[in-house]
């Protein structure tokens, strides 16, 4: 038996997982890791903790697995996304990595925006400037650290600095790279009109590789630390986004995957280029070679439901929480709930934008807004599913979901009757790090390409169909959709 191994640094924990050749996973261990808030709207994690926790989640899953280091293919690498690790020449970290939900560069993106053009720029990225990706962290260490800016030397993401530390080789892979602002994502190559309008030099960029191409070979000094095989191949592997695509299948168009996890997030794989011309969907490239995606991203999915349990039921299950909710019929008699506790990407990319209870009575109790907080984060998915219906999708569609979210099946069956659209869930429920595991194996030549490694590794179960209750949310799905307008001049002003 073959085997290889994915590894996932996520923004709480750092992944080692063990999957063997016929796409079982063996092992997996994770290691959690801390994050920081110095500052309003910062969010930091220092990229010696990443490695600090994915040597113990190795070390762990080996040991648990009973697998020898020599057994042990290939390594795909995935994270999260976007955040800067700023190091200079020799390789060493200048200043704690700037994550993805990180809000601190509203006046960097604008400046963006008005240096390339807003058009021009989607055309080129796919994407507007957003106060999460990476290229704007870039400009804002420029201009507020410019003592750390002067010792720079490379740019990374958080699985690549993994790369890094793993073989010594500065790599990053199509679907990541997507997320960084800088790259040509129809061409698949880095933008030197971005870049140089930006004044950032491109030097300062890694080489880009394929999701299950090979990037670099276990170093001397990282098996001494991981308790890997010196030699072992490292691949490309994608942004956790991409990666997670991977580890439910959806790669091909028709194959929707979508994430209820702390975000919420819907993926439609494309297989050519296309944009959304506002930029309200990021288009990226996908881990499959040349193919590429929609995606519609919203902060606070689970999140919410998360806040809500914390604030108004601590102590309680979420079963205790859910189950009076079931009673409510569609529409919550009147309650609606905004989402946007940590703000909004699509469709409302407002880092200001804010939650909210609107239609609150007498007459409505916590299971009320429980529900309602079910039923608002459905209409948020909604938002960004019409977006990609109306980007284009072929009439026949499936769409699988993942994430803590989808283990309610009062919620899954809630976004179901509110997307219009059946849901089925897949056996992997190890995420991103699942999907890097199958880029691997398709470079140690256990498939000959993702799409066949899906195919064969992946079961879907549990289908939900859209019910008899469908239509009684269009009429609150549209009042939902007049609350950001009426709303956003107020959330300026707090
Ligand atoms: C994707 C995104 C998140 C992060 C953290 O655009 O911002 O998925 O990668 O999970």
């Amino acid at each position: 038996m073959a085997y290889v191994l994915g590894l996932d640094i996520s923004t709480t924990g750092a992944k080692a997982l063990i999957v063997d050749e016929r796409g079982t996973v063996v092992a997996s261990h994770t290691t959690p890791q801390p994050i920081s808030a110095p500052k309003p709207l910062w969010s930091e994690q220092n990229p010696a903790d990443w490695w600090d926790g994915i040597v113990a989640s190795i070390r762990a899953a080996l040991s648990e697995s009973g697998i020898g280091a020599d057994e042990i293919s290939a390594i795909g690498v995935t994270g999260q996304m976007h955040g800067l690790v700023l190091l200079d020449a020799g390789g060493n970290v200048l200043r704690p990595s700037i994550l993805w939900n990180d809000q601190r560069t509203q006046a960097q993106c604008d400046q963006m925006t008005e240096k390339i053009g807003f058009e021009r720029l989607i055309q080129l990225t796919g994407n507007r400037a957003l106060t999460g990706f990476t290229a704007p962290k870039i400009l804002w260490v420029r201009e507020n650290e410019p003592e750390v800016y002067a010792r720079a030397a490379h740019i990374l993401l958080p699985k690549d600095y993994l790369r890094l530390k793993l073989t010594g080789e500065y790599g990053m892979d199509m679907s990541d790279a997507s997320g960084t602002s800088l790259l040509n994502v129809a061409e698949r190559r880095w933008s030197t009109e971005v870049a140089d309008a930006l004044n950032i030099p491109i030097e300062w960029l890694p080489t880009l590789y394929e999701g299950p191409e090979i990037s670099g070979v276990i170093s001397e000094a990282a098996a001494s630390e991981t308790g890997l095989k010196a030699g072992t191949p490292v691949v490309g592997g994608g942004g956790d986004q991409a990666a997670g695509a991977v580890g439910v299948g959806a790669v091909k168009p028709g194959i929707i995957s979508l994430v209820v996890g702390t975000s919420g997030v819907v993926f439609a794989p494309l297989d050519r280029y296309a944009y959304e011309p506002n930029g309200a969907l990021h288009a990226f490239c996908h881990a499959v070679p040349n193919t590429w995606h929609f995606m519609g991203v919203m902060l606070s999915a689970a999140g919410s439901l998360q806040w809500f349990h914390d604030t108004l039921a601590h102590g309680e299950t979420f079963d205790d929480l859910l189950a009076p909710t079931k009673d409510i019929a569609p529409g919550s008699d009147g309650l609606l709930f905004l989402p946007y506790l940590t703000g909004e990407r699509t469709p409302h990319p407002d880092p200001l934008a804010r939650g909210a209870f609107v239609g609150l009575t007498v007459r409505h109790t916590r299971a009320h807004m429980a529900r309602a907080v079910l039923e608002g984060v459905a209409f948020g998915l909604r938002d960004a599913f019409e977006l990609i219906r109306m980007a284009g999708l072929p009439a026949q569609i499936e769409v699988r979901v993942s994430g803590g979210g989808a283990k309610s099946p009062l919620w899954k069956q809630i976004i179901a009757d509110v997307l219009n659209a059946p849901l089925v869930s897949t056996n992997s429920t190890e995420g991103a790090g699942y999907g890097a595991a199958l880029l691997a194996a398709v470079a140690a030549g256990m498939y000959p390409d993702v799409p066949t490694a899906c195919a064969q590794a992946i079961i879907t179960s549990d289908l939900v169909t859209p019910g008899d209750e469908r239509a009684a949310y269009d009429k609150p799905y549209t009042l939902y959709r007049d609350l950001y307008p009426a709303l956003k001049g107020t959330f300026r002003q707090f």
